[in-house]
């Protein structure tokens, strides 16, 4: 029986990280990590400080560089930070974040890069560390707030992240990282995007994201990678894109999403001109709740400036199990799957995908898009189409979108202060999240 028992635990979750084909995260725990803590207020930070970034790039500098296995340690506590940090290099180090960092200057950049990282952990032991960016007094003319750059085996985990100026978390490239534990709030503006992330074999999970752009989007390039109970707590909705030119983006699976009414779509992938390909993508066990866009393929997407190239090739990318409505299924369709003419998308399937529109009425349209499983999508040869606007029907499959307490009913302002959330522990309906909030690990 025991035997038996673990063997479907071992079986469940290897097919959880099916699409990892590498172990992601820090290759030490934590513990190994603590063999010397590197304080900042030993480095001349003080609670209260009117700038703590000298001194963490003083504790970085010398403390965490030359001690192998540290952590650089930011205690309890409200800081104000106006010089942003370049960590680079570190091997085996954690950065302990459990104090509360405000943006004060409006240099733009990163509040804090981390860089060649390796076997490295970002987070707060509480739960309750992170960055007030106050976006809405330098509105996309600050600061992003964290960016990882070409790092390996890592992790970011229960931070609380406040209104960027612009973005909240880029991951550019690398390799091996986990995000997750993560509540990530913005306003009710575009520029806001939560997690944008390229590189290969990262797993995001439970994270949420209120704001009024990207959620979590996959960025060129990117491989092996998979997202999950991810909770667009109103927000512009998850994404591909935008791409452009040799996108390279393969073997992604992104499943228990759950957008909730007001974003822009559940999921989109959006490009105008280009080349390269997206490839072998699973996106499976989506809900959504009254977005104005649900399914979305647009590769002649007008917000984007036109790329030189025929269009990026989308292909094998199956849409499963999913379950959502739009605001006004005529105006904009739930299900659109608008490719290039230049680059027809080929074997997209949608299997159980259960959209309708709180109208009671809806469209569908499709141009160029090669695949089964919707009325105007075509079967056969990749020879490009143009439009094909159907009717549709509502599915025999559709039920009323859950619900998650803690929903949204309106976004935030972007002209005054937004308030602090806590980090929640379930990120879709019915399920809780991976991994216990570190708070509730202690003792
Ligand atoms: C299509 O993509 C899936 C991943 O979603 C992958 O398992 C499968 O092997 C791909 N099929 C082909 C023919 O490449
Ligand atoms: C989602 O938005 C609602 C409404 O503004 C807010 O009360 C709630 O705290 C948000 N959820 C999280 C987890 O931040």
């Amino acid at each position: 029986m025991f035997a038996l028992g673990l063997l479907l635990l071992a079986c469940v979750a290897s097919l959880t990280h099916a699409q990892l084909t590498m172990k992601v995260g820090p290759t030490t725990a934590s513990s190994a990590k603590r063999t010397t803590i590197c304080n900042v207020l030993n480095y001349g930070g003080a609670i209260g400080s009117s700038d703590i970034g000298p001194a963490i790039l003083s504790a970085y500098n010398n403390c965490v560089l030359k001690n192998s296995g540290s952590t650089l340690y930011v205690p309890a506590g409200k800081y104000n930070m106006q010089t942003w940090v370049t960590l680079n290099g570190g091997t085996k180090w954690a950065f302990q974040l459990d104090g509360f960092l405000t943006r004060t200057s409006t240099t733009s950049g990163h509040m804090i890069v981390i860089q060649n990282a390796n076997d490295f952990e970002m987070y707060s032991s509480t739960s309750a560390g992170g960055i007030q960016g106050n976006g809405y007094q330098c509105r996309n003319a600050g600061p992003r707030l964290i960016r990882i750059i070409t790092s390996t085996s890592w992790s970011l985990h229960d931070l609380v992240l406040v209104d960027s100026p612009e973005f909240h978390v880029v991951v550019q490239t690398g390799s091996r990282g986990e995000i997750y534990n993560l509540a990530i709030r913005g306003s009710n503006i575009g520029g806001s995007d939560g997690i944008d992330i390229s590189g290969d074999n990262h797993w995001v999970h439970d994270v949420e994201v209120t704001n009024r752009d990207e959620c979590v989007t996959i960025k060129s390039p990117a491989t092996n990678m998979m997202v999950e109970r991810i909770w667009c707590n109103q927000s512009g909705g998850s994404a591909f894109g935008s791409l452009g030119a040799d996108t390279a983006i393969s073997n992604i699976v992104y499943q228990n999403t759950y957008t909730n009414e007001g974003g822009n779509q559940a999921m989109m992938f959006k490009s105008n001109g280009g080349s390269g390909y997206v490839r072998n993508v699973l996106l499976q066990n989506f809900i959504s709740r009254s977005t104005a866009y649900g399914l979305y393929i647009n590769q002649y997407w007008a917000s984007m400036t036109p790329v030189a190239g025929n269009g990026v090739q989308l292909s094998n990318i199956t849409f499963k199990n999913w379950d959502g409505n739009v605001a006004d299924g005529v105006a904009r369709p739930p299900i659109a799957l608008i490719c290039a003419d230049g680059a027809p998308c080929s074997s997209i399937t949608l299997n159980n995908v259960n959209m309708w529109s709180l109208t009671g009425s809806a469209i569908a349209k499709c141009e160029s898009a090669f695949g089964s499983g919707l009325g105007c999508i075509k079967s056969g040869s990749a020879t490009s189409y143009a439009v094909v606007t159907s009717t549709m029907a509502k599915p025999s499959g559709y039920t009323t979108p859950s619900t998650m307490a803690g929903d949204l009913s309106a976004g935030y302002t972007s002209v005054s202060a937004i308030p602090t959330p806590t980090i929640p522990s379930s990120f879709y309906p019915g399920l809780p999240a991976i991994s216990a909030l570190a708070k509730d690990k202690q003792g």
